[in-house]
């Protein structure tokens, strides 16, 4: 029993106790150079991310969402175009969609990984679509080697939403550098975040890379004052910069841990009636970045979890083409009937890589209590 003691979903102050001085240092750093705004920790960290992915060029900007809106305006995705994402992900993927003034064509998923399912791909690409948008949920690439053929006979662009996914590969390449181009959010949680919002555009393409850098800078590529475009203030910060970097030599030890706790997880929880445990598609490397189940009865689990002190939450409760932000493009329910099955099911169990394994066990007993399976 954990009694009073609280499990949380993520523990970042745990975190810290193992990077503190390196912590320290760097942001110190930062402030004595008093470049908070762009300078070399920013350079550096651009240059380290970009090496980790496998991608010629990372491009730091604001936070995830920038990333992705400013990645599709640089494919000049605008009115009257259509970009082919899906709906189980975080409201950002479809926002940067309807800030371009496109309309999102939405794909179901593959119920295995909860990513887009390639087999209904094909059928939903016309004449105005303009980008192929998979998301690399809960840390699980998309199954990009399929989306990949498809894109190449329509002759269309994938950008990655790996806002989830750092580190995360397919056949042994690296998220960043699966498709023409790739999104991060460096959100505190992730499992390689910021303290405070940051985010990256990854590309091999110099030329998509410049055209991203100068949106994000006010429309200016070289020359102070001189403005090419109407772009938009998307400034990675110095600080987050500084310790991205520092966390960033952790990345593959830490999502090492997220794994050997998945193990766990998934030795603990197989063959309970009523609970499905995630999968990894033969080929691909999850990040890791949640561990999901589907419950049959996901509330009720969610209530047991919560009256033993466990937080879980539930990534997400609503697919986007039936949010009303959405309206007057909202789809009806039905469309999507895996990602629609999956939204009533999915619950997330704490993972971080100081998870105690005790604790794992005594989560996973929790649930097996819950759904009568014996101990
Ligand atoms: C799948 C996905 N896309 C995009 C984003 C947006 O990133 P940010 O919160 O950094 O704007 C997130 C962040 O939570 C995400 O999970």
């Amino acid at each position: 029993m954990l009694e009073t003691r609280t499990v949380p979903m993520v523990d970042l102050r745990a975190q810290l106790e193992r990077i503190r001085p390196d912590v320290d240092a760097a942001i110190r750093r930062v402030v004595e150079a008093a470049q908070f705004i762009g300078g070399e920790e920013c350079r550096r960290f651009e240059e380290e991310f970009a090496a980790y992915c496998g991608a010629a060029h990372a491009v730091g900007v604001a936070n995830g969402t920038d990333a992705l809106t400013l990645a599709l305006r640089a494919y000049g995705v605008g009115p009257g175009d259509e970009v082919v994402t899906v709906a189980n992900t975080f409201i950002a993927t479809g926002e940067a969609i309807l800030l371009n003034g496109a309309r999102p064509v939405f794909v179901d998923v593959d119920p295995a990984t909860a990513t887009l399912d390639p087999s209904l791909l094909e059928r939903t690409i016309t004449p105005r679509t303009k980008v192929i948008l998979p998301v690399h949920l809960y840390g699980h690439p998309a199954d990009m080697v399929p989306i990949l053929e498809v894109a190449r006979r329509h002759g269309l662009p994938v950008l990655e939403d790996a806002a989830q996914a750092h580190g995360a590969e397919v056949g042994g390449r690296r998220a960043g550098a699966l498709g023409h181009a790739a999104c991060f959010s460096f959100y505190p949680g992730k499992n390689l975040g910021a303290y405070g919002d940051a985010g990256m555009v990854v590309t091999d393409d110099d030329a998509f890379a410049a055209q991203v850098r100068r949106l994000a800078n006010h429309g200016s590529a070289a020359t102070k004052y001189q403005h090419e475009v109407a772009g938009t203030n998307s400034r990675l910060d110095g600080l987050q910069a500084a310790v991205l970097r520092v966390k960033l030599r952790h990345l593959d030890d830490w999502n090492g841990e997220r794994r050997a706790r998945v193990a766990a997880y998934d030795a603990a929880l197989g063959g309970i009636p009523g609970v499905t445990t995630p999968a990894e598609r033969p080929g691909a490397r999850s990040a890791w970045h949640l561990y999901t189940i589907r419950a049959a009865d996901r509330d009720g689990l969610e209530a047991h979890l919560a009256s033993k002190g466990i937080a879980t939450a539930v990534h997400y409760p609503r697919p986007i083409h039936l949010q009303p932000a959405l309206a007057p493009l909202r789809g009806r329910a039905g469309d999507l009937p895996v990602s629609e099955a999956l939204c009533r099911e999915v619950l997330s169990l704490p993972l971080y890589p100081e998870l105690p394994l005790e604790t794992v066990a005594t989560i996973a007993d929790e649930v097996r209590a819950f759904c009568g399976a014996a101990p």
